[in-house]
């Protein structure tokens, strides 16, 4: 199949030793790993086929921004995808639209392909306003993207309700269909802006359910959370997006 798994182990797992074990056994083509900062560089080293992720940076180059991570310091380490405006960083750091376009600018400056999470939340999802809310996350970033950008740009649909920490009891992630109307009202909005865009899923990806979303015309990967920790489970996803 050919489609790209993305890892986002978030703030997991607590040790060193815990990531590197995570590492090697999620190790292979196809596949992104995005472990915790402290994390990066021992996953690096133990990645011999998968791609370094990181989960996110910060716009400016360097200088005095305590606690931030620079696209030029993970370029550095190695790191060639990043994710960016994942809910988390929307709904916990108050990461706006303005400044989720500065780092998807900055990544694309230097050569970090940009993996921007764009989705509703439940309340959003109760009021209608879905694709309100898709149609300002993504707007907001290609109005700001570096004049000439050749570099590809992977939009990632996280429907936050769909996370699996979020699901409430009794809800069903997201059907194909509804994905795939999803895809092509993001399609639409990109246009014919000239940037190279590709669609992947996120939101409660399990080994079970991972071939019915990559079936889904125009998505290209998933975005995996909590199975990408779960080893034997995320070999089995492996196998599958192969
Ligand atoms: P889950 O796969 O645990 O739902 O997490 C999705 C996610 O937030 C990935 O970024």
């Amino acid at each position: 199949m050919g489609k790209l798994l993305i890892a986002n182990w978030k703030m997991n797992p607590k040790k060193e030793s815990e990531a590197l074990t995570l590492a090697r056994a999620s190790d292979a083509s196809h596949v992104v790993i995005c472990p915790p900062f402290p994390f990066i560089a021992t996953a690096g080293k133990a990645l011999k086929k998968a791609k370094l992720g990181s989960q996110d940076l910060f716009y400016e180059a360097s200088g005095p921004y305590t606690g931030e991570v620079s696209s030029e310091e993970l370029k550095s380490m190695g790191v060639s995808y990043v994710i960016l405006g994942h809910s988390d960083r929307r709904r916990l750091f108050g990461e706006i639209d303005e400044i989720i376009a500065k780092k998807v600018s900055a990544a694309l400056l230097n050569g970090i392909t940009p993996i921007l999470c764009v989705g509703e939340t439940f309340a959003d999802r109760e009021t209608n306003q879905t694709f309100a809310v898709l149609d300002r996350q993504l707007k907001m970033v290609l109005s700001q993207l570096p004049a000439g950008t050749k570099e590809e740009l992977i939009i990632c649909y996280e429907p936050v309700w769909a996370i699996s920490t979020n699901l409430k009891e009794g809800m069903e992630p997201p059907t194909a269909e509804n994905i795939a109307q999803v895809v092509e009202y993001l399609k639409s909005i990109v246009g014919n802006s000239g940037v190279s865009v590709s669609f992947i899923y996120g939101g409660s990806v399990n080994s079970t359910d991972l071939k019915s979303y990559l079936d889904i015309p125009g998505i290209s990967g998933a975005l995996v959370g909590a199975a990408s920790l779960k080893p034997v489970e995320f070999k089995k996803m492996i196998k599958i997006a192969k």
